[in-house]
């Protein structure tokens, strides 16, 4: 292979993990043409040393800040100093085995324009991780996949080992909050295709993990600012829009219908019930397909494809999902109102905010794939 890799490697107080981590890098890689960019934030215990030392013997560099701190904005910033056209990041701490860069440049040659190692494929894993760290990390990943549709590419989008080719972050401007560098890369990022390789997450021997809970609410701030700037968050808010107007169509329609059309009202028993139910699912239905057309040409305009038969397929599904979400808000009501015993009114409202993001999340993902 002639293509030439950059390493980048965010450090903080790693000077223990340094000359191991550059010295196994260099075994697993040699037959590159390679440089090691590490990304130090002023680290106090002599870390910048330890590289400069090995950069008489390896291809590896220091670059040091000390207006900033951050895993993520320091990856960005090697991002930026990088010279090959393949970018590898990882950790210094050797969580990251380095020989699974070759399986990582593999897949790039295969031809993905990302390649992640992951521990959430099969043959991935992390080892003796606490409960609780587990849980931690499912339910953040659960978080991204639901705001960025683009996190769900991958099983593992908070991972921090990954290959990219150059042309994925070149001309795209990255401003990441904490630590999930992939997370940002995967949003903002031009690519085309994305690969996963399992690899096992080691124990940490030296030094100290840097993550701590301020970084979970980090997290969450990147998320929401990932979700205004790629566009995810005014699609959803256009949604509720979309949402509302339905309401309004199927309460006026049924109003239109029963006052005025010779409808009964569904109060109105003396002549059965068919009646007024007729009209309350022609009012049902009609916004149904309101929706549709307004959420097919403004809210997913952007994923408006297949001509005729895309937009019918996309109609039937929609109709399905809107239906099994109106099964799911009365589940839900009769759940809380009956079962559990809270105010019948709450319990309505929970209830269709549940079906509202079975409707968003459902519709998102199967009715306008991308
Ligand atoms: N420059 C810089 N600035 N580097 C940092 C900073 C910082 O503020 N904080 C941490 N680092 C460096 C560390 O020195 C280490 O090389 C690497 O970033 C990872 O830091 P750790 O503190 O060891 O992170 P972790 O092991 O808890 O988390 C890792 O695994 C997570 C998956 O569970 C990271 O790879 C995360 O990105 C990943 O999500
Ligand atoms: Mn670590």
């Amino acid at each position: 292979m002639t293509k030439s890799l950059s390493l980048i490697i965010p450090t903080y107080n790693e000077s223990g993990n340094i000359s191991p981590l550059v010295k196994q890098i260099h075994l697993a890689i040699s037959d590159y043409k390679y440089e090691i960019l590490f990304v130090d934030d002023a680290s106090t215990d002599g870390t910048v040393e330890r590289i400069e030392e090995l950069g008489k013997d390896y291809p590896v560099r220091a670059i040091v800040r000390r207006d900033e701190r951050g895993l993520a904005s320091a990856v960005v910033k090697g991002f930026q100093n990088a010279g090959g056209d393949i970018l590898v990041v990882m950790d210094a701490d050797l969580q990251h085995p380095p020989a699974v860069i070759e399986q990582l440049l593999a897949a790039i040659e295969q031809g993905a324009d990302i390649a992640v190692a992951s521990r959430y494929v099969p043959g991935g894993g992390c080892a003796e991780w606490s409960g609780l760290r587990k849980l931690i990390s499912r339910g953040a990943i659960f978080l991204a996949w639901l705001f960025l549709p683009q996190a769900r590419r991958v099983k593992d989008p908070m991972s921090g080992f990954f290959a990219l080719k150059n042309s994925v972050v070149e001309q795209v401007s990255l401003d990441p909050i904490g630590y999930k560098i992939l997370l940002e890369v995967l949003v903002m990022g031009r690519y085309r295709e994305v690969a996963e390789v399992p690899f096992q997450f080691q124990l940490r021997e030296l030094g100290e993990s840097k993550l701590n809970f301020s970084q979970e609410y980090e997290y969450l701030r990147h998320i929401v600012r990932l979700a205004s700037r790629s566009g995810e968050a005014a699609r959803f808010l256009k949604f509720c829009l979309v949402g509302a107007s339905g309401v309004v169509v199927n309460f006026g329609l049924y109003l239109l219908l029963t006052r005025f059309a010779g409808f009964t009202p569904i109060s109105d028993t003396s002549s059965g019930i068919l009646s007024g139910n007729i009209a309350l699912t022609i009012s049902i239905e009609t916004s149904i397909i309101t929706n549709f057309i307004l959420n097919n040409f403004f809210t997913f305009s952007d994923r408006n494809t297949g001509g005729a038969g895309g937009f019918l397929r996309r109609l039937l599904r929609f109709n399905l999902i809107c239906v099994l979400g109106g099964l799911i808000q009365i589940g839900v009501a009769n759940l809380l109102a009956v079962v559990l015993g809270i105010a019948d009114l709450a319990a309505v409202l929970i209830g269709i905010i549940v079906a509202f993001f079975w409707n968003y999340l459902l519709n998102n993902s199967l009715t306008w794939r991308r």
